[in-house]
């Protein structure tokens, strides 16, 4: 039985004085919610959640590395400097980053071998734009974007990592996909992990992403194949992330 996990990726919103809200908030919901929950920041806010989420089961995670460990890479964070301030997981491969910074397939591949590395959980986000949607090439598009990792990192390896599946077009839309083309694409996902390796395909967590909040969260977790959701806009208020939250 695969657990359930919540993520928030707040991208890039935050302030001093809403990350303290937002945190405290969280906190005070949380009794009672067996999900995984985690959430996201931007770099310079990593070391005030850690102390905000001390003692609490609501874990951190970064939005992006380099894949170098330290040197002359201004602007850039290493993987061990995420860990250094409590995170445990990071987002590789956000459909954002791979379009608006030129992210290819084979350096989220380098990302995710660099997260694993050190140790971080990748959370690797993967899935098809509007065109390739209406083009027929969903699938070629998803599995294109997996191979690169299952090449570089090997199947062994997705026993530390959790898949999203996000679909560009539902991603800050407010168009979600419909539970059974989530589940759709959500089982080709798990089948391709399986022609690799039957029982890691079982326990690799897949998460959707796209417009989900507290009102459709529920019908698309419920799916067989999809164990959470990496939210964004819902992520930053509270009380709509913990219904979320709540739902597994
Ligand atoms: P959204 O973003 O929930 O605002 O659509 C999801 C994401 O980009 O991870």
């Amino acid at each position: 039985m695969r657990k359930t996990i919540v993520a928030g990726n707040w991208k890039m919103n935050a302030s001093k004085d809403s990350v303290d809200n937002l945190i405290k908030d969280l906190l005070t919901g949380m009794d009672g919610i067996t999900s995984e929950v985690l959430v996201c920041a931007p770099f310079p806010y990593l070391a005030q959640v850690e102390l905000l989420i001390q003692g609490s089961k609501v874990m951190l995670g970064a939005q992006n590395l380099n894949t170098n460990a330290s040197g002359a890479y201004t602007g850039e964070v290493s993987a061990d400097m995420i860990k250094d301030f409590g995170a445990r997981h990071v987002i590789v491969g956000h459909s954002e980053r791979r379009s608006l910074y030129g992210e290819t397939s084979a350096m989220v591949a380098e990302k995710t071998k660099a997260a694993l590395n050190a140790g971080l959980t990748p959370l690797l986000c993967i899935g098809e734009s509007i065109e390739q949607r209406d083009s027929g090439n969903t699938e070629a598009v998803i599995e294109k974007q997996l191979s690169a990792v299952i090449e570089l990192v090997g199947i062994e390896a997705f026993n530390q990592i959790i898949i999203a599946y996000e679909p560009v077009w539902a991603i800050g839309t407010g168009v979600t996909a419909t539970p059974e083309q989530a589940q759709e694409a959500h089982l080709f996902i798990r089948s391709l992990l399986a022609k690799n390796d039957e029982s890691v395909a079982q326990k690799t967590p897949i998460l959707y992403g796209g417009s989900m909040n507290a009102s459709n969260a529920s019908e698309l977790i419920s799916c067989a194949d999809i164990d959470g959701g990496l939210i964004g806009g819902a992520a930053l208020k509270a009380e709509d992330f913990l219904q979320i939250c709540k739902v597994g």
